[in-house]
């Protein structure tokens, strides 16, 4: 037997970065997880459906947040008066320390995948800390959750504190080992490994090495950072001397796309030879615009990868961004994007409302496949929004109704949400 699913409502999605598909008034078909069609009325095959009559709501597909650290969510919103190298040092290696503790992990990770659950995404890629049975035990939430994730245990076997350091390679890939094991074990339907090497600084050349083994033998994705702050990126130039870029260091170790599928967060600096790499390379952005602020790392040149038609989506980047919700990060890119046009480079023009919405839900579905979008095939991740807490009764236009969401709604508007044809709440 099929499952069909069929919900009525205001319709919007992305087919591409410069226009919003709208169906006011429509019926959204999914049979058995995958998006079929969109219909002005029942078509008669489907009329003895009991379909979901979510009546002027708004039905989006759901967002992917390409970037996010779990264990930092407990701290956002704190310490954000230094940049990079020393927020790391000073206040987040100091929190991730504190996941040796399964009891202090039980209970903040609790909360990060209830709050994540309520929140817009349904997709994430989610980097966890060192620690194999915490980073084990999110994913036992996670996977309960419904929500579709990739987990990282992070490896970091240099420059970091003893308490957030693996003793060694040899060590950490034997620890990554029989975490990669111990989840094929598991056989979890929602949530899969994904090779987290930390950034270059944290990771030796023999970690590197050894992790590049585990990625081939397991076929793993990988995700890192790249780019995001002036002294790392020069420090990374003393700590591989033989690379030519920073991204060039993950390309070494064959991380960095290629036939390994790789996101590289934030991407601030990149030279042009690093985005002719990564175009290459089909290497995905995260764009985390809100962390490039508060870290005052700078604002990535989101049109130059847009026109280029690089692999682009958007990162709440938790604790460096300080909220989940993804309706700001696109904000966020869109507010950035103005006043890097204002005041650094008025050749890149600012983004619209449509191209922010398309990174959060297309641009980054893209990651996991066919997601991300309602066009046939896509698999069905949908949002009800329900935005009469903040609409202006009178406001009809559904562009403009997004608009304000994007602007103004968190996870209260969820009113429903489905991942994968099945639905959470
Ligand atoms: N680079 C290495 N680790 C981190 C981290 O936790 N957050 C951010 N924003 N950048 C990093
Ligand atoms: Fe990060």
């Amino acid at each position: 037997m099929d499952n069909i699913l069929v919900l009525h409502g205001n319709i919007l999605f992305s087919k591409n970065s410069k226009e919003l598909s709208i169906h006011k008034d429509s019926y959204l078909v999914s049979i058995n997880g995958l998006i079929d069609a969109i219909y002005n009325e029942i078509p008669p095959h489907l009329k003895d459906y009991v379909y979901k009559d979510y009546g002027d709501r708004i039905i989006i597909p759901g967002m992917t947040d390409l970037h996010i650290h779990a264990p930092q969510y407990a701290f956002q919103g704190i310490g954000m008066d230094l940049e990079l190298l020393d927020w790391l040092n000073t206040y987040t290696f100091p929190e991730e320390s504190k996941y040796s503790s399964l009891t202090y992990a039980q209970k903040a990770y609790t909360n990060f995948v209830e709050r994540l659950r309520k929140s817009t995404t349904t997709r994430a890629c989610i980097f966890a800390t060192i620690h194999e049975d915490s980073t084990l035990l999110l994913m036992d939430m996670l996977e309960k959750s419904n929500l579709s994730t990739l987990v990282g245990k992070v490896n970091m076997d240099r420059n970091s504190p003893d308490s957030l350091r693996e003793e060694s390679a040899s060590i950490a890939f034997s620890n990554t080992e029989k975490f990669i094991l111990n989840v094929l074990d598991k056989n979890y339907k929602n949530t899969k490994a994904i090779l987290t090497p930390r950034f270059i600084p944290s990771c030796s050349d023999e970690l590197m090495t050894k992790l590049q083994s585990l990625k081939d033998k397991y076929d793993l994705c990988v995700q890192s950072h790249l780019s995001e702050n002036p002294s790392e990126i020069a420090w990374v130039q003393e700590l591989c001397p033989w690379s030519s870029f920073y991204g060039d260091a993950y390309d070494k170790f064959n991380m960095f796309g290629r036939n390994t599928k790789t996101i590289m967060a934030h991407c601030v600096y990149s030279p042009s030879i690093e985005i002719e790499r990564m175009k290459e390379n089909g290497v995905f952005i995260a764009h985390c615009p809100e962390s490039n602020i508060n870290l005052s790392s700078g604002i990535a040149p989101i049109r130059t990868f847009l026109d280029k038609d690089m692999h682009i989506g958007l990162g709440s980047d938790v604790a460096a961004g300080t909220t989940l919700n993804l309706f700001k990060a696109i904000a966020y890119a869109i507010q950035a994007s103005k006043i890097r046009w204002r005041l650094q480079d008025s050749s890149l023009n600012p983004l619209t409302v449509a191209e922010g919405f398309y990174l959060a839900t297309k641009g980054g579905g893209e990651f996991f496949g066919k997601v991300g979008s309602f066009e046939q095939g896509y698999e069905s991740d949908i949002l009800v929004l329900d935005d009469t807490r903040i609409n202006h009764s009178e406001l009809q236009d559904l562009e403009k109704r997004l608009e304000r969401m994007i602007y103004l709604a968190d996870e209260r508007e969820v009113f429903a949400k489905y991942v994968k044809g099945t639905q959470l709440f």
